[in-house]
C-alpha cells in the first residue's frame, strides 16, 4: 500500500476518505487537483501533506512554458500561494514549500529548474519516509512487552507517506515481537481512528479496540492503558504541540491518572520560529463536519457549529518527544535546539 507516489508526470493517491470501504487508487495530473485533494482530506496527516505539496507544486511547474526565470518564479509563487492555503496548521507542509522555493531561487535555467523541483519533492519523500522509520525504531524501546497504549487519529503510513510516526512505533514495536493491544479513539468528527487507524492496525496484525472519544477517560482511569501515544502537526520551539482536536483532554487524562504521554513526530514538524503554542494557527474546517456523519445529517437545521481541526496540549504534558534524531524531554526548548538544525 503506497499513500503517495510520484509517476512522473502524475501523482498517484489512495484516497482515504473512502477507506476501509474502497481502496481507491486516484492520479492527480496538476496541482489545483491536488490542493483539492490536500483540502478534502483525500491525503491527509501532516507528513504526509508535506510530501503532497511537494509534488503538487513540482505538477504545477512541470506545465509552466515560460523560459524566463523572473516570471517562472512569479508563477511559482502563485501555485505555491495555491498549496499553501490547504491546510495551515501542518508545518511539513510550509517546511517542503520553502525547501521548494530555495531549490528555484538557485537555478539558472528554467528546464534545470523544473528537474531541480521535482528531484527535490522526491527527496523530500524519501527523507521523510526515512525519518519516520528511524523514529519508528528509536520510539520502540519505550515500549514494553505486554503494553496496552492508547492513540488518537491516524499517524501511520497512511498520514506520512513513510513508516508512521506514533502508530509508526506501535507497529515496530509489535515487529520486534512485543505482544501489543491498542485502544484507538474513533477521531471525531472525521473518525481518522475508526476508519483509518482501525484499518492499519489490523493489516499489521496488531490486535485493537475502537472507543469512542469520550471513552477514553473511562479506560485510562481502570488501569487499562499503560500509556499513550500520539502524532503531531506543528510543534513549538518550547515543546508545545498541536495535534488533532482532542489530544489535549487525553494528555490531561494521561498525567492525571500517572501514564506518560508521548509525542512523535519527524523533525520537519517542529516550528522553531514559534516561541509557545498559542502561536500555532488552528485550522478551522466547515460546520457539515460536524453536523453530518458520512453525509447523513445529524443535528438541527441551523445549529451553531464550532469545527476546530487541532488542539494545543502544553508541554509539561508530555513526557517525551520522539523524533527521528533522537527522544526529547524537558527542558524541551534545549531539546528542540539540538535536534532541529
Ligand atoms: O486532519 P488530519 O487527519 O490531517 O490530522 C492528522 C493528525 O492530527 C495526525 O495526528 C498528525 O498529522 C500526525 S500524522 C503522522
Amino acid at each position: 500500500m503506497k499513500a503517495i507516489e510520484w509517476l512522473g508526470d502524475r501523482v498517484r493517491i489512495l484516497d482515504q476518505t473512502r477507506l476501509p470501504q474502497e481502496e481507491l487508487y486516484l492520479e492527480l495530473g496538476d496541482y489545483q487537483d491536488m490542493a483539492s485533494a490536500v483540502v478534502e482530506l483525500k491525503i491527509r496527516g501532516a507528513p504526509a501533506i508535506g510530501i503532497a505539496g511537494a509534488y503538487g507544486i513540482a505538477l504545477g511547474v512541470l506545465k509552466i512554458e515560460i523560459k524566463s526565470k523572473k516570471e517562472f518564479l512569479d508563477r511559482l509563487r502563485d501555485i505555491s500561494h495555491t498549496i499553501a492555503s490547504t491546510r495551515p496548521t501542518a508545518r511539513n507542509l510550509f517546511q517542503a514549500i520553502d525547501r521548494m522555493q530555495a531549490v528555484a531561487e538557485a537555478g539558472d535555467d528554467v528546464d534545470q529548474i523544473k528537474k531541480a523541483l521535482v528531484d527535490e519533492a522526491i527527496k523530500i519523500h524519501t527523507e521523510e519516509t526515512e525519518a519516520t522509520m528511524r523514529l519508528s525504531q528509536l520510539g520502540a524501546e519505550l515500549i514494553g512487552d505486554n503494553f496496552t497504549i492508547l492513540t488518537h487519529c491516524n499517524t501511520g503510513p497512511l498520514a506520512t507517506g513513510g513508516y508512521g510516526t506514533a502508530l509508526g512505533v506501535i507497529i515496530y514495536a509489535g515487529e520486534q515481537g512485543k505482544r501489543l493491544k491498542v485502544f484507538a479513539t474513533e477521531t471525531r468528527p472525521l473518525l481518522q481512528g475508526a476508519r483509518l487507524t482501525a484499518w492499519e492496525l489490523k493489516r499489521a496484525n496488531i490486535p485493537v479496540t475502537l472507543i469512542t472519544d469520550s471513552m477514553a477517560g473511562y479506560f485510562i482511569s481502570q488501569g487499562k492503558v499503560d500509556c499513550v501515544i500520539v502524532g503531531a502537526d506543528r510543534i513549538a520551539a518550547n515543546g508545545d504541540t498541536a495535534n488533532k482536536i482532542g489530544t489535549y483532554t487525553v494528555a490531561v487524562l494521561a498525567l492525571e491518572n500517572g501514564i506518560p504521554f508521548y509525542v512523535a513526530a519527524p523533525t520537519t514538524t517542529i516550528d522553531p520560529s514559534l516561541a509557545s503554542g498559542k502561536e500555532i494557527p488552528i485550522e478551522q474546517r466547515s460546520r457539515e463536519e460536524v453536523t453530518h456523519i458520512r453525509g447523513v445529517t445529524i443535528a438541527p437545521d441551523g445549529i451553531e457549529v464550532a469545527n476546530p481541526a487541532f488542539d494545543v496540549t502544553p508541554h509539561h504534558y508530555i513526557t517525551a518527544i520522539i523524533t527521528e534524531r533522537g527522544i526529547i524531554r524537558e527542558p524541551y526548548g534545549e531539546g528542540m535546539k539540538r535536534v532541529v538544525c
